[in-house]
Formats: structure tokens, sequence, C-alpha cells
């Protein structure tokens, strides 16, 4: 496995296997790897012959004020676990390198970029699209593989892929969760043993929304349930509890074909979301 941190050298490895009919594969984290992250290596690995796995906590993705600086990094941890996946390259690029003083262009999903995430985090997706394309014309991948965890996230990376006419299969991987049904984060780290242990509540109030939504498919109904278990069996705060098309984020309409029903709580200063993607058979 090679680690590389020139984004001249990652261009030329990528041009190397696409000149030997080869498919690149590419999952792009913020590092601090968990078996979320792997899930999408072994994806990626089966789909493709050699796999890039890209680690930069990208500072144009947190607002002022938010967790840049403590968002937790430990490279050579994460080294021993992309090696044991059998990956090919760790692209590991330097911030000047990425963001140089010249840096003036990004890239904007307008609307999509402004809903449910978006509205306590209105720059947020900016900087995701923006690096996401600038990793995507470095490492020429195939195939990209994203989890579902960050559903307005995939959405918006594959709106971004389609409507800029970018050559890269999107796959979006299923959410791996902890035993006790915990999504799995990076940021999962910041919390306290009482907000971990509270946190739970969040993937229960979405398997009940489930259940309900069978039944019941009011909006404000199983909003509203939510709400209450969220609030009786936890500290978190909601910032939001949303229902929407599951491939549009608009409003659930009879002909949406899946139904996603999203959330962000805030334990203490730790933002946590998780969703489930529902069928809408009605
Ligand atoms: P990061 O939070 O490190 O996540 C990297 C990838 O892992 C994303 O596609 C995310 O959806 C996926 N992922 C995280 N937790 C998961 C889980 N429990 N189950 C399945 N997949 C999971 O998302 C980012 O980084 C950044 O925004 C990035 C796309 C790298 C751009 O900077």
């Amino acid at each position: 496995m090679k680690v590389i941190k020139s984004i001249s050298e990652m261009k030329q490895w990528s041009d190397t296997q696409r000149a030997k009919g080869l498919q690149i594969g590419f999952v792009p984290t913020m590092g601090f790897l968990h078996e979320g992250h792997l899930s999408l290596m072994r994806i990626a690995r089966e789909k493709c012959d050699a796999v890039v796995v890209s680690i930069f906590v990208n500072p144009t993705q947190f607002a002022p004020g938010e967790d840049f600086n403590r968002y937790p990094r430990d490279f050579k941890r994460d080294e021993a676990l992309c090696k044991k996946e059998g990956i090919s390259v760790i692209f590991y690029p330097s911030h000047e390198d990425m963001y140089p003083e010249s840096h003036r262009t990004f890239v904007i999903t307008d609307q999509l970029s402004q809903l449910l995430c978006g509205k306590s985090r209105p720059t947020h997706f900016k900087g995701v699209t923006t690096i996401v394309c600038k990793l995507f014309n470095i490492v020429k991948p195939h195939v990209a593989v994203f989890g579902q965890k960050d559903a307005q996230q995939a959405i918006i990376l594959k709106r971004m892929v389609d409507d800029l006419n970018m050559d890269v299969e999107m796959i979006i991987a299923p959410i791996v969760r902890e035993a006790d049904g915990l999504a799995m984060s990076s940021r999962n780290k910041y919390l306290s043993e009482t907000e971990r242990r509270e946190a739970t509540v969040l993937y229960r109030s979405l398997q009940l929304a489930q259940d309900t939504f069978e039944q019941n498919k009011n909006k404000s109904f199983i909003q509203n349930q939510i709400r209450k278990m969220i609030e009786e069996n936890s500290s978190g705060r909601i910032d939001y509890i949303e229902i929407v098309d599951g491939e549009t984020l608009a409003e659930p309409a009879k002909q949406s074909k899946t139904i996603l029903i999203a959330l962000a709580v805030y334990f203490d200063q730790t933002r946590l979301i998780d969703n489930v993607l529902l069928k809408n058979d009605c």
C-alpha cells in the first residue's frame, strides 16, 4: 500500500492504472476510520481492481466555531486499517496543497444544500461538493462509494455528478451501526458515557417511525412521535426531524419512490445525524 501526499503523484498513479485498463474505486474520508468506512472500502474492493482512500479533514466544510480543530485524527491507526482492507493507495494531501492561498473556486449545489443540515450549517455542503469535485479530478475514479449515513450528502453529490456530467459511478452503501443501534460516526468519540447511552434513542425513534409509517403516513404525527421519544429519553436538543422524498429532498408525494426520515440532534456540543430510508408503496 502506498501513501501518496502529492497531488501530481496521485494523478500520475491514476493515469497509469487507467492506461492499463484497470478500474479505480475511491472512498473519500476524513479519517479516524471505523467499520462504516471499512464497509465502503469492501464494496469498492469488490467492484474495482484498485482502491484509493483519501484522508483529509476538509476545512471548508466546517463553519467557524465548529469542530475542525478538535476533529479526531489518528493517521497511524487509519493506515493499518486500510492496509488490512487491501487498499492500494491512501491519498493524504496537505491543506496547503488542497487550498493554496490563491484558491477561489467553489462548487455549489443550489437549493439542496440549504435544506435539512443546510439550515443550521449553511456553508457545509459547499465545502463538501468542492472537496469531492477536487478529489475526483485528482484521483480520477471509475467508481466512488459513499455512505447512506450522510443521506443528504449522498443526494447532493449524486446531483453534482449528474449536473456536471462527471464520469463517476456513485454507489451509496447502507448505514453501519453499533450493536445497540447507534450509527457509527467519528464524532461518537465526543460523547460522554451518559450521552453515549442516551444517543441510542435516535435509532429507536427512527425504528418506531418506520413502524408507524406503515399504518399512518401523516408527517407531523410521525415527527411529533419522534420528538416526544427523544425528549422523554435523553438530554438531546433536536436540530431537525424531517420527512422528505428520498431522492430529491422535496415534500413527499404519491410518486416518491422512497421516503427519507432524517434527524439531527445535539448532545451538548456534539451534533449527531441519523436516518432511515423507506419504500413508499402507497
Ligand atoms: P466522513 O465523515 O469521514 O465519512 C466518509 C464516508 O463514510 C462518507 O461517505 C460517509 O457517509 C461514510 N460513513 C460514515 N459513517 C458511516 C456509517 N456508520 N455507515 C456507513 N457509511 C458511513 O463524509 C465525509 O467524511 C466528508 O464529508 C467527505 C465526503 C470525505 C468530504 O470531505
